[in-house]
């Protein structure tokens, strides 16, 4: 067992140990989308969450972009397992949960995952008494998602309690990210979100393009699209992607990184809906159906 194995289940025993005396934590699902691809969702994700947990959340990172899995390589982690290891009853929550960079728990993306659609029901029951123990162990799991107008966002985001669509001030990635939120919400008209303007020129730029899409989304859909908040284009964005480092821990001062944890404090502090879902109750919309298909 590496070393890095051994320090997390040291530390999910912990945790395990005190949480006894802790009362448990509401888990909150988020996922993070877009219409348009390389609008810079990853890396949000992964920065967004070192974010929360520097601000003392507890955060699981899942990489749900299902055949295009890049979180691990952001980080310059290899990571063994996945979400097929559980679903295949061939490895425990506690053992495909990895340790990244900052802390920060993840679950890796991974091939195999059209052999989930034939699990028998014995294997879905189990792995459902797995995902069970995620329950309360996190403030916040945050799923990044592959991009586009598929079947696959629109059931994670149904399912979440919010999502954070990401786009870009280019027109193309505004008109694919209302895209999105149009087709989910014709679906989900109680989907709630979030709008992150990533790449902003400044933070004029992210506002104007929030609330124009804001306004169209009161207008036509009638939802609200709220603003979360800006990145900045920041060439120190690519350099830690070349290092496999994510951003805010190989440049916290940069403006990427003070942008991205103000977003995380100002999303900490916007007052909390809905906690009925349950983190079992996502996993059942998304493999019920998934079995489906
Ligand atoms: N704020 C930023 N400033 C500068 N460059 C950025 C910024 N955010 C993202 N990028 C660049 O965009 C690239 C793509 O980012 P990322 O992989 O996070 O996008 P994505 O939306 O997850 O893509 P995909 O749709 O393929 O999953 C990064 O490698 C980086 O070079
Ligand atoms: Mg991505």
């Amino acid at each position: 067992m590496s070393d890095q194995a051994q320090a997390l289940r040291d530390l999910i025993r912990r945790q395990h140990a005190s949480s006894a005396a802790e009362p448990p934590r509401s888990t909150r699902i988020l996922t993070v989308a877009s219409g348009k691809g390389g609008v810079g969702k990853s890396n949000f994700s992964l920065n967004f969450a070192l974010s929360l947990q520097k601000l003392g959340q507890k955060v699981l990172v899942f990489d749900a972009d299902i055949g295009m899995a890049n979180l691990d390589v952001l980080m310059g982690v290899s990571a063994p397992y996945s979400l097929y290891h559980l679903f295949r009853g061939e490895r425990p929550i506690r053992d495909i949960i990895q340790l990244g960079p900052g802390g920060i728990h993840f679950i890796a993306g991974g091939s195999g995952f059209r052999e989930l659609l034939h699990l028998s029901e014995e294997q879905l029951q189990q792995a459902d008494r797995e995902i069970e123990r995620l329950q309360g162990e996190y403030d916040f799991i945050l799923f990044d998602t592959g991009a586009g107008l598929s079947k696959e966002a629109e059931r994670f985001i149904g399912a979440s309690h919010e999502s954070i669509v990401v786009t870009t001030p280019e027109p193309t990635s505004i008109t694919d990210a209302y895209a999105l939120v149009k087709m989910v919400s014709h679906s989900r008209p109680d989907a709630s979100f979030r709008l992150l303007v990533n790449r902003a020129a400044d933070e004029r730029e992210g506002r104007q393009t929030a609330e124009k899409m804001d306004l169209a989304a009161q207008r036509f859909l009638d939802i609200r699209l709220p603003f979360l908040g800006s990145v900045a284009d920041d060439p120190h964005v690519g350099k830690a992607v070349r290092r496999q480092t994510p951003f805010t821990l190989a440049y916290p001062d940069c403006k990427a990184s003070r942008d991205v944890l103000a977003a995380a404090r100002g999303y900490l502090d916007l007052p909390r809906g809905d906690a009925s879902r349950t983190v079992k109750g996502f996993f059942h919309q998304w493999f019920n159906r998934k079995r489906n298909l």
